[in-house]
C-alpha cells in the first residue's frame, strides 16, 4: 500500500509517501520559519495563505521524489487537528479534492497520533506498551501507548508547554524565533548550574507540567539584570532554563514509565529535538532500567511521514473517512 501524508498544522507545509512496511519513498517539508520570524510567532493569517502557495508544489516534488504518480496512492493522509484552522484547512480541503477526483480513500489523522507513532521511523522502534512524552511548541504531555491507535493521556500542561516556554524566553532574550534551537545551541557553551531557576513538580504523583513560573522567574531575573546595566550572561540563561525544562520532563516522564510498569519510554515532538533532553533522558532511562526509544532529530519537528503511519493504522482498525469531515483546533482527546 502507497499512503500519501500531508501535514499543515502550523508553520510546516509537509507531504510524505510512505510505503505500509514504513518505508519512506519521500518527505517535503517547506518551512515558512522565515516568513513568521520577523513577527517573533507565527501570524495565523500569512500561515494559511503560504500553505495554500506551498501545497500543491510540495506535494508534487514529494510525487517526484518518490517516482510515482496519484494513481499509484493507495490511500491519502492528511492532520486535521489539532492546530490554526485555516492552515488544517487548506490540507483537507486538498485532500478532498484528491479523493473526489481520483476516488482514492482518506483518513483525518490527529497530529498529536503523528508524534507519538514518529518514534516508528528510528532505526529502534520501540515495543508496545510504551510510556510517551510529547514535548512540542503546543503540547507537553505524557501518554500511555497501548498499541498503534490506543493512547491514554497521564498528564499535560497546565499553561505553557514545553516548546513555547522556549520561544517566549528567547523572544525575553531578543534570540531568533523559533527558540528552541536557537537556547539548545548557546546553553551548550553555559552553566547549567549559573542560576537556579525554580522546578514546578505539582502535586506529589502528578503527571501535569507547568512551565509559566520558571518562564516568569527568568523574565524577573533579565529585568533585574537590565535595571543595574549587568551584562546579560546569555548563555547561562539559556543553559540554566533549559535545565529546568529538562529535570521536570525527564523525572516524570520516567516516574510514569514505573508507576504504569511499562519497560519502554519514547520522547518525541519538536523538544524532543534539543540534545540535552535527549541526553538527559537517555541517562535517566539507563539509571531506571528502562530502555529508551526517540525518533531521529529530522522527524521530532512537524513532517508528513509522521502522519502516513497513523492515517495507515487508523486504516487498518477503522476504516477510512467520510467527506464531512472537519478540522479542529483543540484535540477532543489528545490534549
Ligand atoms: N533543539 C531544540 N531544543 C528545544 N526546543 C526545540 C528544539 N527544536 C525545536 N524546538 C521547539 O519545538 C517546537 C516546535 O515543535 P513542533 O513542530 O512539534 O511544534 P508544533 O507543531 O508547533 O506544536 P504541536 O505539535 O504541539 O502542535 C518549537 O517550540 C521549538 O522551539
Ligand atoms: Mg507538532
Amino acid at each position: 500500500m502507497l499512503i500519501l501524508g500531508i501535514e499543515s498544522s502550523c508553520d510546516e507545509t509537509a507531504a510524505a509517501i510512505m510505503r505500509d512496511d514504513n518505508r519512506l519513498l519521500a518527505n517535503v517539508v517547506d518551512s515558512q520559519i522565515a516568513v513568521h520570524a520577523e513577527y517573533g510567532g507565527v501570524v495565523p493569517e500569512i500561515a494559511s495563505r503560504k500553505h495554500l502557495e506551498n501545497i500543491y508544489p510540495v506535494v508534487s516534488k514529494a510525487l517526484a521524489d518518490a517516482r510515482v504518480c496519484l494513481d499509484d496512492i493507495d490511500l491519502l493522509a492528511v492532520t486535521v487537528g489539532p492546530g490554526l484552522v485555516g492552515s488544517l484547512l487548506v490540507g483537507l480541503n486538498f485532500v478532498k479534492a484528491l479523493t473526489l477526483i481520483k476516488k482514492i480513500p482518506f483518513v483525518g489523522v490527529d497530529h498529536m497520533a503523528g508524534h507519538l507513532l514518529s518514534v516508528f521511523l528510528s532505526k529502534e522502534p520501540p515495543q508496545f506498551p510504551f510510556v510517551a512524552l510529547i514535548a512540542s511548541g503546543g503540547h507537553s504531555s505524557i501518554f500511555h501507548v497501548v498499541n498503534h491507535t490506543d493512547f491514554r493521556l497521564m498528564g499535560r500542561t497546565r499553561d505553557d508547554a514545553a516548546g513555547e516556554a522556549f520561544d517566549k524566553v528567547a523572544k525575553l532574550l531578543g534570540l531568533p524565533y523559533p527558540g528552541g534551537p536557537a537556547i539548545g545551541k548557546l546553553a551548550e557553551s553555559g552553566d547549567a548550574g549559573a542560576i537556579a531557576f525554580p522546578r514546578s513538580w505539582l502535586a506529589k504523583g502528578s503527571y501535569d507540567f507547568s512551565f509559566s513560573g520558571l518562564k516568569t522567574s527568568v523574565a524577573n531575573h533579565i529585568h533585574q539584570l537590565r535595571a543595574d546595566n549587568t551584562p546579560l550572561p546569555v548563555a547561562d540563561i539559556c543553559a540554566s532554563f533549559q535545565e529546568a525544562v529538562v529535570d521536570v520532563l525527564s523525572a516524570k516522564t520516567i516516574q510514569a514509565g514505573v508507576d504504569t510498569g511499562c519497560r519502554n519510554i519514547v520522547v518525541a515532538g519538536g523538544v524532543a529535538a534539543n540534545s540535552r533532553l535527549r541526553h538527559a533522558m537517555r541517562d535517566a532511562s539507563d539509571k531506571a532500567g528502562l530502555s529508551l526509544a526517540m525518533p531521529p532529530v529530522s522527524f521530532c519537528t512537524d513532517n508528513a511521514a509522521m502522519i502516513c503511519l497513523a492515517a495507515f493504522h487508523h486504516y487498518r482498525l477503522h476504516g477510512s473517512d467520510a467527506l464531512d469531515l472537519d478540522v479542529y483546533s483543540r484535540s477532543p482527546h489528545l490534549m
